[in-house]
């Protein structure tokens, strides 16, 4: 059984942890210039977005930050009206049980409730949450892509592999 509820602050270490622990997992580094340090700042999250978890039989699977309001200093590259949700995650170790495709319907509620479009982004390297937004009825928005180069503005170098990328944009809403 699976539930989505908000995070409790007891739970924000093991969210920042089981977020590092899915994004080292991906096939292209995605924590340089200290991403990861940042991700594990649950308590940052939790206190201008809504930080929520799947709760897979009792344990903490995966977690999401939703952002409904586009002036939240966690939105990025939304306009107003605009939700997104950001720094959704499973564990790689309780992949495969259906808690991402919880969150992000809870995600997709939320919206629909409020009447607001989602804009997300995801990275080249993420095709399962591709994948999985596309049969959620996500639509790719290459005209709300953000290249790599114009996102970088901290003093660290991007990774071979990013060069000539973009943050690749989908969107959603209840209307559509
Ligand atoms: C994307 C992610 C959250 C999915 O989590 P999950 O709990 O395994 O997802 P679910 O079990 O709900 O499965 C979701 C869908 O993906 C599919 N899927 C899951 N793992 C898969 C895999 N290894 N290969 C192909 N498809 C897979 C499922 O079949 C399911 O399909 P459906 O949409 O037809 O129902 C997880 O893989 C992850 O943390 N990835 C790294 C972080 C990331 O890319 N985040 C996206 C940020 S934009």
């Amino acid at each position: 059984m699976i539930t989505v509820r908000a995070a409790t602050p007891d739970e924000f270490p093991r969210v920042g942890e089981l977020t590092v622990a899915a994004y080292r997992a991906l096939s292209v580094d995605h924590l340089f210039g200290g991403y990861d340090k940042r991700i594990l700042d649950t308590a940052a999250r939790a206190s201008g977005a809504e930080v929520l978890v799947a709760v897979v039989d009792g344990r903490v699977a995966g977690a999401v930050t939703y952002v409904g309001d586009s002036s939240s200093e966690w939105s990025e590259w939304t306009e107003p009206g605009e939700a997104q949700f950001r720094l959704l995650a499973v564990d790689p170790a309780a992949r495969g049980q259906g808690a991402g495709g919880a969150l992000v319907r809870a995600c997709m509620e939320r919206a629909a409730a409020a009447g607001s479009t989602i804009v997300i982004h995801t990275t080249p390297w993420m095709q399962i949450a591709q994948g999985m937004y596309e049969r959620s009825g996500f639509v790719r928005r290459s005209d709300r892509d953000v290249p790599y180069e114009e996102w970088k503005e901290d003093d660290f170098d991007l990774p071979d592999e990013w060069t000539g990328q973009a943050f690749l944009a989908y969107s959603w809403s209840a209307t559509d």
